[in-house]
């Protein structure tokens, strides 16, 4: 299959790359991440600041950027690389990056296989995408095959509340219609464990809940760093 990388302000062929275009909802996630992306950034600036707030210049990968929430942890002098599916993402995406000066390469296909060779990548980043991913294990994989030996993984991700709790109870009963809202948004999905077996040599991982965030079904969070 083709995948092409896109130098910043080129526009994106529909050369068999695989985009998603959920319509209505696809554009209510970018208006949506686009609307939030301050009070997003601000419920989560602890976990963002552990997982990210130490990165150094290099080719640093951001799997589903959206609207490019975590631009300004790039550092100056670094390749971004953003993979982001959704095209009604673009726009914001390319955006936010000419305004924080961040010279990126969209990538507008699916985190599951990565155009990067083996071993070339220093950093992947994610926040909020191994909830909607459809799998979590092979995009893991993936980051694992382009990173090279000690590069690192770094993840902000909400996760499933224990089951018998009522956070986990409300984390079910609203799955199915938080799923179709949020474009396959799953609330109860265990990522710390498939970080964990994913392979890396060190994972290093945070629970912390997202404080006062109104988004009570989302707000059992991890962070943290796994090393290649
Ligand atoms: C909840 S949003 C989070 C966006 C951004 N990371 C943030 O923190 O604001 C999830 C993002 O993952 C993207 N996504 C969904 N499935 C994906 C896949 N298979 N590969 C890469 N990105 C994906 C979505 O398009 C969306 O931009």
């Amino acid at each position: 299959m083709m995948t092409t990388i896109h130098p910043i302000d080129q526009r994106l062929p529909d050369d068999g790359v695989r985009t998603f275009d959920h319509g209505r909802r696809g554009r209510f996630n970018a208006w949506f991440f686009t609307a939030f992306d301050r009070y997003v950034n601000h419920i989560a600036a602890r976990h963002k600041r552990h997982a990210f707030g130490d990165l150094t210049p290099g080719t640093i990968v951001e799997i589903g950027a959206g609207v490019g929430a975590n631009f300004g942890y790039v550092p100056e002098g670094s390749r971004l690389i953003a993979i982001e599916p959704n095209v009604a993402m673009h726009d914001g995406l390319l955006r936010r990056a000419r305004q924080r000066d961040v010279a990126i390469e969209l990538v507008a296909d699916d985190a599951h296989v990565l155009p990067l060779a083996d071993d070339s990548v220093d950093d992947v980043l994610c926040s909020l995408v191994l909830c909607t991913v459809s799998d979590p294990d092979a995009v893991l994989a993936e980051a694992r095959r382009v990173l090279r030996p000690g590069g690192r993984f770094r993840f902000v991700e909400h996760v499933a509340a224990p089951a018998w709790s009522p956070r986990g109870w409300l984390q079910l009963v609203l799955r199915r219609p938080w799923s179709w809202v949020y474009e396959g948004c799953d609330t109860c999905r265990d990522t710390a464990s498939t970080v964990e077996r994913a392979g890396f040599t060190r994972v290093e991982l945070e629970r912390r809940r997202f404080r006062h965030s109104c988004f009570v079904p989302v707000n059992t969070a991890i962070a943290g760093v796994a090393t290649n």
